[in-house]
């Protein structure tokens, strides 16, 4: 049965919540693809671009999402950029529909800032990575490599 998409929300992460993140995690196989996020939310820490949410289902904690958006560094860029650095959802709550709910949640979040153009993100190829994920969310090869992974946009303006 497709998910409520209503239950699904991006919510700010809090002292009384980030053991409930980072707790959160991917399956064994998936390890590669993601890092946990308790490293993830270190580096946040270090990184005034980065922008983060839990994922919840209802109440409850069921992923997490990190941006690196380059309009948040001071001072700010002329032409920020922005792309998705970390995307999770917890193995116990994957292949119901939540991951795309809470992609197009922050795309959503993203072209409403109307700073930016396109919002990236890059994948590490190999079976069950989430190419196909990505694409049937409208994102489109770039032909670009950063390092070992292929790299993804989608645009968020017409003509952009
Ligand atoms: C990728 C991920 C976020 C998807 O979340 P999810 O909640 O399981 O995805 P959904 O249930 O919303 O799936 C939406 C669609 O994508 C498809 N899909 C999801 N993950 C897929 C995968 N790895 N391979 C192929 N298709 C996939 C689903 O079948 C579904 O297709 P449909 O719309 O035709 O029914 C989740 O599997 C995950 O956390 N993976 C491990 C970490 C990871 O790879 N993160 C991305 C790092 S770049």
């Amino acid at each position: 049965m497709p998910i409520d998409a209503n239950l699904i929300s991006l919510r700010p992460i809090t002292a009384e919540t980030v053991r409930a993140i980072t707790g959160l995690s991917v399956s064994e196989s998936q390890k590669g693809f993601v890092a946990p996020n308790a490293i993830s939310l270190s580096q946040a820490l270090f990184s005034p671009e980065a922008w983060y949410r839990a994922i919840y289902l209802g109440e409850e904690p069921v992923g997490f999402v990190m941006l690196e958006d380059e309009s948040l560094r001071s001072p700010q860029p002329d032409t920020p950029k922005v792309g998705v650095w970390r995307f999770m959802i917890d193995a116990k709550f994957q292949g119901r529909g939540i991951g795309k709910v809470a992609l197009l949640h922050v795309i959503e979040h993203v072209r409403s800032k109307g700073l930016f153009k396109r919002l990236k993100l890059s994948y590490v190829p190999g079976p069950g990575c989430p190419e196909p994920f990505y694409l049937g969310l409208g994102f489109q090869h770039t032909g670009e490599v950063d390092g070992n992974e292929i790299v993804l946009e989608i645009p968020l303006r017409q003509n952009a």
